[in-house]
């Protein structure tokens, strides 16, 4: 059996310990041999591969991005994209591809498996927003650089009697921001699940101050305003159709400065977040999901993506994941705002 490997979409901390793990268990147990496609779907769409064998996937676990490279490619955008995966692919001898993404990279997955190829679908995404699925590894890692953040800005706020404002990563879903948030003791959590009001966040920053202690908002790129549109870097899409996000932290800033009067100064963590070695707790989920997609694929299970069920590993229908984001429920906000103010 040949088994073609290929991470797709916005990188994550956990993507190499995944590879590893099928690699090695696809060798070891099974003989299987592999084929690393490059930069996500560019790889079989163009035909690009790299060797996938024990001496590449060595010292990769703690390491972060993808040893295969990524990319936003689209091949559902490109005219012929799917016939041209598919020669590929034959070509190639392959008989089995494990696709490591998100939404969209599943998403091209459900298509090719439409079409009667042998997919098995890893769920990654440090926005944590995929259904079907507790959590996706990349988000602790996320969630605690963030963390960390917020307890740095705490000390120097307090000193300079200023409001310190944290935007995080989070499109669709405000996890990352709702987690560290939380975590760091943040004065107010704005995400794009629940539109803010600005005068209730003017509110939290004066009786922070009352308190004598220095406001901390974090806040989510994909949070906007009641009533307002989103803030976004510019209008240039990409191959799926995003924008650009960020800059509602500096729109923060400015807005509660002319309000206030207090001095109000933007963090953005952007791609720290999704850089450098994962957490343990990414590492172990991510060395699970590999030795999971390697099980589907020994056992024919096509067209499924593994998932993580409570503590258990499970295999749920690819589209199940691609179909519904998973946003934050109001009762989580709800309870995170005990603490607002
Ligand atoms: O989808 C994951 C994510 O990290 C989002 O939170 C963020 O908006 C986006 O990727 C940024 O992606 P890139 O840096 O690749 O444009």
């Amino acid at each position: 059996m040949r088994v073609g490997v290929l991470t797709g979409g916005g990188d994550c901390p956990g993507l190499n310990a995944v590879i590893r793990a099928s690699v090695r268990r696809g060798i070891s147990d099974y003989g299987y041999e592999f084929v690393g496609f490059r930069d996500g779907w560019r790889g079989p769409l163009e035909g690009v591969t790299m060797p996938l064998d024990i001496a590449a996937v060595r010292g990769i676990l703690p390491r972060g991005g993808t040893i295969l490279g990524s990319s936003r490619t689209n091949p559902i955008k490109v005219e012929g994209g799917i016939e041209r995966i598919e020669r590929n692919l034959k070509d190639l001898g392959i008989d089995a591809l494990i696709a490591i993404g998100g939404e969209d990279t599943l998403g091209v997955a459900t298509k090719l498996t439409e079409h009667g190829f042998h997919v098995v679908g890893v769920p990654k995404t440090i926005d944590n927003d995929l259904s079907a699925t507790d959590y996706t590894f990349g988000f602790d890692t996320a969630v605690t650089i963030a963390t960390e953040a917020i307890d740095r800005l705490h000390t120097t706020a307090e000193s300079h009697h200023r409001i310190l404002i944290c935007e995080v990563m989070g499109r669709h879903a405000g996890w990352i921001a709702l987690h560290a948030g939380m975590a760091g003791g943040a004065n107010g959590i704005l995400i794009p699940e629940v539109p803010f009001d600005m005068d209730e966040v003017v509110g939290w920053v004066e009786s922070r101050f009352k308190a004598s202690y220095a406001p901390i908002i974090c806040v989510s790129e994909g949070a906007l305003p009641a009533g307002g549109n989103l803030v976004t870097k510019d209008q240039t899409l990409d191959a799926f159709g995003h924008v650009k996000l960020s800059g509602i932290g500096e729109w923060l800033a400015t807005e509660i400065e002319a309000r206030t009067g207090y001095e109000a100064r933007t963090t953005v963590l952007g791609h720290i977040q999704r850089g450098g070695t994962p957490t343990p707790f990414d590492r172990v989920l991510a060395t699970r999901f590999g030795l999971n997609a390697i099980e589907a694929v020994k056992d024919g299970d096509w067209g499924k993506m593994v998932a993580l069920s409570g503590t258990d590993i499970v295999r749920v229908p690819l589209e199940a994941a691609t179909g519904v984001l998973k946003t934050v429920p109001i009762e989580r906000y709800v309870e995170a705002s005990a603490f607002f103010g």
